[in-house]
């Protein structure tokens, strides 16, 4: 794990009270992988003292083709995130990682479905663009795996949608749903799965009653499911035990994990719904 300070280079409005930061940090953007996260902490404060966890959105290439910079996409909600949507390209903050557990290897599949709510597509860029062979991360070589990225979006309304430019340049095939209806389909993102039929393996990323109707879904289709989980988090290195989450174990019973090590990416089925 690296711990820098990291300077600014943008720090872009992209969709309702949502923004778009790229930070220069070249070791750490050679090193990370689609379904990590950083912990980002504004420098010279303590105000909020604690650092924010945040997943990896895509890396930046140089001209030779060489990581050079980590894009992070967050929403606004409170402390920190508001405080850091005023920092400008230019200024600095501490960064490190990368952290927890990449996506897994899907094995022999034509077509992986990401299903994201809220802010929840954030991890799914950086994983489509690796699953299609379009870059490869953490120092591996660009290698296809899947003939097609589906990515099912929920958002409370269209102000909301953040990337969806992104994933379709990227090659995704994108479905969109809103609270409101004012963006694609009006409802819940896994109505709109479910209309679309039983496919392939499943990933998700967003509220959590979101993510238990998705491992509903897959373990009702029998396709696997990993989730990443959003849970807030204290330290980001394992120290502090304020992420865990309850995971089954092979005796039938249930243990806490922590998900910043062992997380924030589970198997659907493993997780304990309550
Ligand atoms: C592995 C991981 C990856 C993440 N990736 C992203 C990302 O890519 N983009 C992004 O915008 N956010 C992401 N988050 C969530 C992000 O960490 C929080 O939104 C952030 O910590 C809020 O900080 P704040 O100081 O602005 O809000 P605070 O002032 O700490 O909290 C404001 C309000 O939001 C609630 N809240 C805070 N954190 C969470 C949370 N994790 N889940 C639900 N409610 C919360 C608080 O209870 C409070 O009501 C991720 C979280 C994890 C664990
Ligand atoms: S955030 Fe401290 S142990 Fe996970």
């Amino acid at each position: 794990m690296l711990q820098l300070t990291a300077t600014i280079l943008e720090n872009v409005p992209v969709a309702e009270r949502t923004f778009r930061i790229r930070l220069d940090c070249p070791a750490l953007a050679r090193a990370i992988r689609p379904g990590q996260f950083v912990m980002l902490r504004l420098p010279g404060t303590h105000d909020p003292l604690l650092g924010r966890p945040f997943a990896l959105y895509d890396t930046v290439l140089d001209t030779q083709g060489q990581p050079i910079a980590v894009d992070v996409v967050y929403l606004v909600v409170g402390k920190m995130t508001g405080k850091l949507s005023q920092y400008q390209a230019g200024q600095s903050l501490t960064i490190w990682g990368p952290l927890g557990q990449p996506f897994r290897d899907v094995g022999t599949s034509s077509c992986v479905t990401c299903v994201a709510g809220g802010i929840g597509q954030t991890p799914f860029l950086a994983y489509a663009r690796q699953l299609l062979g379009q870059r490869g991360y953490g120092g591996d070589p660009a290698k296809r795996s899947v003939e097609q990225v589906r990515l099912y979006y929920g958002v409370r309304s269209a102000a909301f949608a953040a990337g969806v430019g992104d994933f379709r340049a990227a090659g995704v095939a994108v479905h969109l749903a809103s609270d409101d209806g004012s963006l694609g389909t009006r409802g819940f993102v896994t109505e709109l799965l479910e209309s679309h039929g039983p496919i392939g393996p499943l990933a998700g990323c967003g509220p959590e009653p979101m993510l238990h109707r998705l491992a509903a879904i897959a373990e009702q289709w029998g396709v696997p499911c990993q989730v990443s989980l959003e849970t807030p988090m204290a330290c980001g290195v394992g120290a502090c035990f304020s992420c865990v989450t309850k995971v089954k174990t092979a005796h039938g019973d249930w243990d806490y994990r922590r998900v910043c090590v062992d997380g924030p990416v589970f198997d659907a089925a493993q997780l304990v719904r309550e």
